[in-house]
């Protein structure tokens, strides 16, 4: 597929893999803002696999409240509505492709990397937590589609993953393509009417200098991004850590010593979470 044919597809909503009827319901009424926490609940409900989905993710090990949420209404309330939208296009499609090749690392990663931001997040000022955490589970949702549209593309990618002296993914990516996966999330992110502080994230996770609003938001993204690899959740497609990461860390006026706390910090919490924790 050329750069035109690419592009094309990506005009399409069409071309991106569908959610559930329910859930577009959900994510339509989370954007309206004009719902109880009671409503939305008997509205997930209607659609059994994501609230199963939906009750394990609040009791992966990731919150306090682990093992102790039974009802939708409870994982609703402990997640938030951002974190619920961010689930919503996130848990159905990871788990439909969950047998193609680089689909369950990545959904590893991107939880890690969600935990990761989050706790960055912690440690800084002016960003919100539970934004961090969304911003950081769809960083790398342009890269699902990658991978379901250009298969042996992306094969051959994860095959030459641990060669030294290589590229960046997002590099190899702009150099093949044309494109890159942070294009198309920022893409994906936009039909669903995400802010731009999440938008923007998403956009600029590898180049955190360009991004000319909510930089901090994308700082913490790259931290979190960067951090989920050092910590032993890296992408199928590269496993290695880039150097932006210190100019996330100064820009965020990270030194050595708070660093090493928030890796501390980041390595416990990944250990809780399975890399075969599928959504069901
Ligand atoms: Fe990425
Ligand atoms: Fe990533």
């Amino acid at each position: 597929m050329d750069l035109d044919a690419l592009s094309k597809k990506l005009e399409n909503r069409e071309s991106f893999p569908a959610l559930p009827s329910i859930l577009s319901d959900v994510i339509h009424e989370i954007d309206a803002e004009n719902i109880s926490m009671e409503d939305l609940s008997r509205l997930i409900q209607k659609d059994l696999s994501f609230s199963a989905q939906l009750v394990r993710q609040a009791n992966s090990g990731l919150y306090a409240e682990a093992g102790r949420v039974s009802t939708v209404l409870q994982a609703v309330r402990l997640l938030g509505f951002r974190m619920l939208k961010g689930l919503c296009l996130t848990l159905p499609i990871f788990s439909r492709y969950r047998n193609v090749q680089g689909i369950p690392e990545l959904w590893y990663h991107s939880r890690a990397a969600s935990v990761c931001a989050g706790i960055v997040a912690g440690r800084v000022h002016n960003v919100e937590k539970d934004e961090a955490e969304t911003v950081a589970l769809l960083h790398d949702l342009g890269k699902v589609f990658l991978i379901l549209e250009m298969r042996s593309f992306m094969n051959d990618q994860i095959q030459m993953a641990d060669e030294p002296d290589r590229d960046s993914d997002w590099k190899c990516e702009t150099g093949t393509l044309g494109i890159n996966h942070c294009f198309i999330g920022a893409r994906y992110g936009r039909m669903f009417n995400f802010p731009g502080s999440i938008i923007d994230p998403i956009l600029w996770h590898h180049e955190p200098n360009k991004a000319t609003h909510n930089k901090e938001m994308t700082h913490v993204c790259c931290l979190g991004d960067q951090i989920a690899t050092i910590v032993g959740a890296s992408h199928p497609d590269f496993p290695f850590v880039e150097p932006s990461i210190l100019t996330s860390l100064d820009y965020l006026g990270i030194r050595q010593d708070r660093f090493l706390l928030i890796l501390t910090d980041c390595l416990e919490s990944v250990s809780r979470i399975s890399p075969l924790d599928w959504p069901e």
